[in-house]
């Protein structure tokens, strides 16, 4: 019988002190640069003369030399090396706990980490039909997200082609290519044993999923931001599923612990990427950047959270509860803003905060304080424990 405790949500990434989501120091106090650090360029200069212009942040531009960012995709190579999962052998899937039955009330919608789950028509529901949404949720949610790691692969794949000999990008970008893979297996054998037809991404998305990985080369940026803005959700949420989580699925909280373990190293390689190019750009392009982060957050967590069309027909749900849903009571808010605290962090890091981005960050509802560090719970998390 498979036990969920034997993946402790601590050994997986979750936990404050996680190794592998801060593999190096961010120098958040504005403390001694590592002796890697070279003299700071003119491009360096003048991000910290900008800075100083802008309002006081949470957070220090953080400037990474190359060498620092390369020493960090070596720590993340040898950490794949050391600790990955295959789909097809970590997760037992014919083991008789893992098997997904339509009575299972363990596939009702958590109220703590689900906007949909948290909703009063929803738990007035009866209980075969609670558990009914809450498969095709499910399944969507990990649709999407094997849509965009597939994405992803294609970019990477694009990216490293081009890369010269002994690239320490190219051993770990080639690492995360095999990690995605065996996430949409992972996830894809999910969605095939909850047996519901979902769709994934909404139509338009799907439609400019061949030109996506284009991007890459042209703007990498917004493409890792872009990436942020697909991993970043889908991590949050289920970091908040598991973290208090007391009767999930065992399948869903295998998928989900292998995920979020593997996704450490995926988000602090694109936190890493941001860093040591954003702060470089010329004034133009980092504030063009700058403005588009909010607007791609927002538009990709709605791709993400927000179910498709197909859902709210078959499931015949009334307009004023979708939206309260997504995005308008308090609690609901409440949660979008959260999702992004690691991103903000970001944004103030790597010189992307601006006076006119940060009146965008609000225009789109993910205002709000940036994280200290990564992973660090939301607010109503830390009260409750
Ligand atoms: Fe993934
Ligand atoms: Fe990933």
């Amino acid at each position: 019988m498979f036990d969920v405790t034997e993946f402790d949500v601590t050994v997986f990434g979750v936990s404050k002190t996680d190794t592998l989501s801060t593999p190096v120091s961010d120098h958040p106090s504005g403390g001694p640069m590592s002796p890697l650090a070279t003299a700071p360029s003119p491009a360096t200069s003048r991000a910290r003369a900008e800075r100083a212009a802008e309002p006081p942040t949470a957070q220090r531009v953080v400037i990474r030399t190359r060498a620092e960012y390369e020493q960090v995709l070596r720590q993340l190579s040898e950490a794949s090396v050391a600790r990955h999962f295959d789909a097809f052998v970590d997760v037992p899937w014919d083991d008789p706990d893992f098997q997904v039955r339509k009575d299972d009330p363990r596939w009702v919608l958590p109220a703590h980490a689900d906007p949909i789950g948290a909703h009063p028509w929803y738990q007035a529901l009866p209980l075969e039909r609670q558990i009914e949404i809450g498969l095709w949720r499910q399944a969507n949610v990990l649709k999407v997200g094997l849509q965009f790691e597939n994405v992803l692969i294609r970019a990477i794949m694009q990216y490293v082609f081009a890369l010269p000999n002994g690239s320490p990008e190219y051993r770990y970008l080639s690492h995360e290519a095999t990690e995605e893979c065996h996430h949409t297996q992972m996830f894809q054998e999910a969605v095939n044993r909850i047996g519901a037809d979902v769709p994934g991404m909404p139509r338009a998305l799907r439609a400019l999923a061949p030109v996506l990985p284009m991007l890459v080369n042209s703007v990498p940026v917004i493409f890792f931001l872009g990436i942020l803005a697909g991993e970043e959700p889908i991590d949050h949420t289920q970091k908040e599923i598991l973290r208090a989580a007391e009767n999930l699925p065992p399948v869903l909280a295998r998928v989900m612990a292998i995920h979020i373990a593997e996704e450490a190293r995926h988000i602090s390689f694109a936190h890493e990427a941001v860093k040591l190019r954003a702060p470089h750009l010329k004034p133009i392009s980092r504030h063009l950047t700058a403005l588009v982060l909010p607007l791609l957050m927002r538009y990709l967590c709605d791709a993400i959270m927000v179910p498709p069309r197909e859902f709210w027909e078959r499931f015949d749900i009334p307009e004023e509860v979708k939206n309260d849903l997504f995005w308008d009571s308090p609690q609901s808010q409440e949660r979008l803003q959260n999702l992004f605290g690691d991103v903000r962090m970001l944004a103030e890091q790597s010189n992307l905060m601006t006076r006119a981005s940060r009146k965008l960050w609000r225009k789109c509802k993910i205002d709000g304080p940036a994280s200290r560090y990564r992973s660090e719970p939301p607010p109503a998390f830390l009260s409750a424990a």
